[in-house]
């Protein structure tokens, strides 16, 4: 009944980890075996110490994060994760086609898919700000590689983003990431963050996310992964009415650990069987026709 695919990617619910949350050792990753899939840490060419602390900052509403893209590289990495059990898709940012080539030739024996980040909101040209111009070949030359692309895009240009990530041939676009946002500490009349800016997550963004999800979703034909403050099995259904064909979840496992896919998987199950439905396909979209 939850059961889906996305282009070669056989999941066992439509249930994914977001890349940043969990995502730097296989014993981290593991944990996560009751979700249909599970997306690392966003990977780049060599390793990346991030941004000085405070990196992270709850508010009453959300998280303020600016990790910096932090990782081991990927020739680390790939030592980190060699043999994990699990569904896995390799985040990889670069700066430029020639780095996401390098990381995505070093995932591909771990990994069932690539997603590129091209929409970190702190991290400039590595993230956001990667060329729109630049997304079409990329995605181009990393599909070359064999496995299915995705493309993780943010709120802002997203629809000429998509449509270029399309144009190179994508298998799915992800939406959306973390949005850029600021919080000052007024005691010390200083932003909280040691980057000053940094990426807004959690619970008060999935409207934007459906916006995300529905736009793309009626304008192109490709499968999307919705991501964006979901909490509970009626998030995921209202990513999935507004388009999408599985939903990813970050910032909710900060506060229920990863459980949060157990528990969603079961009710999303009730819910189908109590409102007719044979399988969770059948919800896909169905926002788009009303
Ligand atoms: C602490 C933290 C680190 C993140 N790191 C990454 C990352 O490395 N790559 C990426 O594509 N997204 C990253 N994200 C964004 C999430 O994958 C997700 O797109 C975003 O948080 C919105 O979903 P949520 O509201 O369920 O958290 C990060 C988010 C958080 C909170």
């Amino acid at each position: 009944m939850l059961e889906t695919k996305i282009a070669s990617v056989k999941m066992k619910n439509p249930l994914m980890l977001a890349s940043g949350i969990l995502g730097l050792t296989k014993e981290s990753l593991e944990k996560f075996k009751d979700a249909g899939a599970v997306v690392t840490k966003s990977i780049g060419k060599k390793e990346r110490k991030g941004y000085k602390n405070p990196v992270f900052y709850e508010l009453s509403c959300g998280i303020l994060n600016a990790i910096g893209l932090a990782n081991p590289g990927i020739d680390e990495y790939i030592k980190e994760i060699k043999g994990a059990r699990i569904n896995l898709i390799g985040s990889i940012f670069g700066k430029n086609e020639e780095e996401f080539l390098y990381v995505a030739e070093k995932f591909k024996p771990y990994v069932k898919a690539f997603e590129l980040n091209m929409s970190c909101p702190h991290a400039k040209k590595l993230g956001m700000e990667y060329s729109t111009r630049k997304i079409r070949e990329t995605v181009e030359l990393i599909k070359q590689v064999g496995k299915p692309v995705f493309v993780k895009l943010g709120v802002e240009n997203i629809l000429r983003r998509a449509e270029k990530a399309i144009e190179g041939g994508a298998d799915g676009i992800v939406a959306i990431n973390s949005i850029k946002a600021m919080a000052i500490c007024i005691d010390v009349a200083k932003p909280v963050l040691g980057n000053k800016i940094g990426g807004y997550s959690g619970e008060a963004i999935k409207p934007i996310g459906i916006r995300c999800v529905y736009e793309i979703a009626a304008n192109f034909d490709i499968p999307v992964i919705g991501v964006g403050g979901i909490t509970n099995e009626k998030d995921v259904i209202e990513y999935m009415m507004a388009g999408a064909h599985a939903v990813q979840i970050g910032t909710a496992i900060y506060y229920e650990g990863e459980g949060i896919f157990k528990k969603i998987a079961k009710k999303l199950k009730r819910w189908l069987e109590e409102n007719g439905y044979n399988s969770i396909k059948d919800i896909i979209g169905l926002a788009l026709k009303n």
